[in-house]
């Protein structure tokens, strides 16, 4: 058992013992960010720390943040405010913000939250004891002078262990992004695109299943850009013995192939499971969108990943309300999601994210309602979808 396993039962367990540290963290967003509180967790572990489960009981509470989206921050802004008064009360305790939240608002954070002592994003977050240490000294501190993560420094085996999920562990194979959709902020906040070495991911998946994780799920911003090829690396991942199931995400339809689907079909331990965001049905908003593909390939790529794999499981993201969408361009998102009938749709608003392209040329011109309606619309339809399937 890793010596960051036994540590981390130990502190989920035995009774704490008075002098130790204690740490609570919440994560808002996507698995990468769940992966990244697992690293912390497992960083700060190794330091002594026991995690617990409630703010009121912690040293120090983290929460990490998503920017992704306009409502995944006001998430963690309105979460923050609730902090304001435990913090009143227990004034020792030391509040940090993690993560891309904490890397596009820097220290602008503190104007609106000045109570707040750790401001950390992604790519400073293996230095986390270090920082907490300073703060010892210091009241305040700002780490987000890195731009890209140093996959040497970071991603040691720390499995991710949700609760109920034991046997799910996480592999980072790539960050960043270089794709730049133009409402996207990813690619300011997590940096260019970086994938690791194969032998260091096997290795890693090797280590995960010593300590008993069946179900790999290998990560990245878009895992098929992987550069050292991810059909091949999928291919090695599948050889390893002791893994069970196989899971990736997620996907760009630019960099999806032929080649990934029939992997997918050959290979018994990958799950047969895609997650292929589209965003928009239109060609005229796909283009603003920098996407790199029209509706007619994305609606190819999808006909061909049928036929090599019929039983596949499909989901999606979807963009309401882009700029400009017309009522028209929403309707061939509508029958876009009719014709492809996915099992699952994660619909989103359209939001403008500060500095991004679409923020910067076009002007926010969907009325919230609009938006609102267009999404309750979709959530209605992928609902029905939902309910025929179920019942065949
Ligand atoms: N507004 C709304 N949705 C967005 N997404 C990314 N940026 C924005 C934005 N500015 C959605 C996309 C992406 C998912 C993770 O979040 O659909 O695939
Ligand atoms: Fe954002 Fe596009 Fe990169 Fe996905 S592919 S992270 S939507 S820029």
């Amino acid at each position: 058992m890793s010596l960051y396993l036994e540590e981390r039962i130990k502190c989920i367990t035995e009774p704490k013992q008075k002098a130790q540290p204690k740490v609570y963290i919440r994560t808002f967003g996507c698995q990468m960010n769940e992966y990244d509180s697992e690293v912390v967790i497992g960083k700060l572990l190794q330091k002594g720390w026991a995690l617990v489960h409630n703010p009121e009981e912690a040293d120090i509470v983290l929460f990490n943040g998503c920017s992704v989206r306009e409502h995944a921050e006001q998430r963690v802004w309105s979460n923050l405010e609730s902090l304001k008064k435990l913090k009143q009360r227990k004034p020792k305790m030391l509040v940090g913000i993690l993560g891309c939240i904490a890397q596009k608002h820097k220290e602008r954070i503190w104007e609106r939250f000045p109570f707040v002592n750790l401001v950390c994003g992604p790519a400073n977050l293996s230095h986390l004891p270090e920082y907490i240490k300073e703060l010892n000294e210091k009241e305040q501190v700002l780490a987000v002078d890195k731009q890209e993560r140093d996959f040497k420094d970071f991603c040691l085996t720390f499995p991710a262990q949700k609760e109920g999920f034991k046997s799910k562990g996480y592999v980072v194979i790539m960050s960043g992004c270089n794709n730049f959709c133009s409402y996207c902020v990813v690619p300011y906040l997590r940096g260019r695109e970086r994938s690791r070495e194969i032998k260091e991911i096997l290795e890693e998946v090797k280590e995960l299943v010593r300590n008993g994780y069946t179900h790999i799920t290998l990560l990245g911003q878009n895992v098929n850009s992987y550069k050292n090829n991810f059909v091949k690396l999928l291919e090695e991942v599948n050889k390893i013995e002791g893994v069970e199931k196989i899971s990736f995400t997620t996907n760009h339809p630019k960099a999806t192939s032929e080649e990934l689907f029939r992997a997918m079909r050959d290979l018994p331990k990958v799950e047969k499971y895609l997650h292929l965001p589209f965003q928009s049905g239109s060609d005229r908003i796909l283009k603003l969108m920098r996407r790199g593909y029209t509706r007619q390939e994305y609606l190819n790529l999808i006909r061909k990943l049928k036929e090599i794999l019929p039983e596949v499981r499909l989901s999606t993201d979807v963009i309401v309300g882009f700029p400009t969408e017309t009522e028209e361009d929403f309707l061939k998102t509508k029958q876009l999601m009719e014709e492809v009938r996915f099992d699952n749709a994660y619909i989103f608003k359209y939001s403008p994210r500060p500095g991004t392209e679409a923020e910067r040329k076009l002007k926010d011109d969907v009325p919230l309602e609009v938006k609102k309606r267009r999404n309750q619309i979709l959530l209605d339809l992928q609902k029905r979808i939902w309910r025929e399937k179920c019942r065949r």
